[in-house]
């Protein structure tokens, strides 16, 4: 009997800390050993030329979520567990949402069997908490936490998700309580409202007022707000998909402090910007459609000064709020409701499968960040912030053998007609990259090579995680 299932030689192996050349042997899904020589295997992958990453864990994704009357999300956990795995990932994690008036509990339990027997790769799942009722606060959350959803979303905008302040300080006190994380979306309700309406009254409706309705102020004050009430309750939290300077400013104002305020980005807001929602060039005058998610794609000023926070630690996390909608599609962007004004066009960006290239591009191969800082804000972070360390997030004996084989070298331009995801177009078509995920192997299995898709939908779990009151990132 060989001592190994499999045995990856030849590559170079990079954890958030280090940079070196190893073997790795894989047993029973774990992986075994990292050496510089490990012993026999039934199977022998060569890794000569390549990067051994910790597959990617994306903890900020949508899929078959609510949406709202007439829209239907493009992914289900099949197709973006599919277009993770071809993009080198080998976790997700995406969010059961409460819509109002329902108990977070059976919420909760029906988003968990959707996800049950369809996934390619591990997910593990939030809650978004729309509607605190006594019972939720009292009961459902704090049970659901033990349950092992230790980690839940709030918004302070939308309609049917916007939480007032007083909400959102007795949520972050259950959370205090029960050890959860806690995600928060920091865009400023009344204020959308006020200049949403302006823009309507003025005529300015298409793609682009979208971006006029959320400026950098809007998410600014929310991001302050958001850090006072956390400081009140002494939470720690993250402030999710922070898209510029202003509101990055007020993060780091807040470290600075010494207050525990961890941040994300996504790829959207180093790559994309306002401009992208004029829809300059297309025949459809709501062709900027494609690029409308909250908040808005700044500027290049913007774009910098998130690189220079990425580099100096402001941020844990590139997560890629992959939240699918079809452009071409009455259930999607092109509803008739968003013709007559961007406030009904669904929010979100397609990004699950593209989300590592294009920061490995953008970041490692043009010098802005090192190998091991992308592996930090792409897996090992996520694990730490979320409580799936050390069982994932970084390769060593007992981590999960998920893993992404990297040719850095290779370059690519991505393009929808080679995507998985359920999505009908990709905001980055056309985008040439530098570095690209050959090979992913999830569980000592190799789930995806050369974009094609090599297991089976249910061979993913749904994770479920405990709290660690002592853990990183505590
Ligand atoms: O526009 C976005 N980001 N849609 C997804 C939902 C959210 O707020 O993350
Ligand atoms: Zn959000
Ligand atoms: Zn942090
Ligand atoms: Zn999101």
């Amino acid at each position: 009997m060989p001592e190994f299932d499999l045995a990856i030689r030849g590559g170079t192996v990079v954890t958030a800390a280090d940079t070196f050349p190893a073997e790795i042997g894989i047993r029973d899904g774990r992986i075994a050993a990292v050496a510089s020589r490990v012993g026999d295997a039934a199977r022998t992958i060569d890794a000569g030329g390549l990067l051994v990453l910790p597959g990617g864990i994306d903890s900020h994704v949508h899929i078959d979520q609510p949406s709202g009357p007439g829209i239907v999300m493009a992914d289900d956990f099949a197709s973006a567990t599919r277009a993770a795995a071809a993009g080198g990932n080998t976790c997700v994690m995406p969010f059961a949402l409460q819509p109002r008036g329902e108990s977070l509990r059976e919420v909760a339990a029906a988003y968990r069997a959707k996800a049950e027997g369809r996934c390619h790769i591990d997910v593990a799942i939030h809650l978004i908490v729309s509607d605190p009722t006594p019972a939720v606060l009292g009961q459902e959350l704090p049970a659901l936490i033990t349950a092992g959803y230790t980690s839940f979303k709030v918004f302070m905008t939308y309609d049917d998700l916007v939480l007032n302040d007083r909400q959102i300080l007795e949520v972050f006190e259950v959370a205090r309580r029960e050890g959860a994380r806690v995600m928060v979306h920091a865009e400023g309700y009344d204020t959308i409202r006020y200049l949403s309406e302006r823009l309507e009254r003025s005529g300015q409706t298409g793609p682009y007022g979208h971006a006029l309705s959320r400026p950098q102020p809007v998410e600014r004050e929310a991001a302050h707000r958001a850090i006072t009430h956390a400081e009140l309750v002494d939470l720690p939290i993250v402030i999710v998909h922070v898209s510029g300077e202003e509101a990055m400013e007020q993060i780091a104002w807040a470290q600075g402090r010494g207050l525990k305020i961890h941040a994300e980005t996504c790829p959207q807001y180093l790559t994309l910007t306002a401009e992208d929602m004029k829809g300059l060039g297309a025949e459809d005058p709501i062709a900027g459609a494609k690029y409308v998610c909250s908040p808005p794609p700044r500027d290049a000023a913007s774009q910098a000064a998130i690189w220079s926070g990425l580099q100096r630690g402001v941020f844990d996390l590139v997560s890629s709020d992959h939240c699918p909608f079809r452009y071409d599609d009455p259930q999607g962007k092109l509803n008739p409701k968003g013709r007559t004004s961007f406030r009904w066009i669904p929010n979100g960006l397609p990004g699950i499968e593209t989300r590592l290239p294009l920061l490995f591009s953008e970041g490692v191969s043009k010098g802005r960040i090192s190998l091991n800082r992308f592996v930090a804000l792409t897996a090992t972070n996520h694990a730490k912030l979320y409580g799936l360390y050390p069982r994932k997030g970084s390769i060593g004996p007992g981590f999960d053998a998920d893993l992404t084989l990297w040719d850095p070298k290779r370059r690519e331009t991505i393009t929808q007609k080679n995507l998985h995801h359920g999505s009908d177009y990709t905001p980055w078509e056309g985008f040439a990259v530098t570095g690209w995920p050959v090979m992913t192997i999830a569980g000592g299995q190799v789930i995806a090579e050369e974009g094609r898709i090599l297991s089976e939908p249910g061979r993913g779990r749904v994770l479920d995680r405990t709290i660690d009151r002592a853990g990183p990132f505590a």
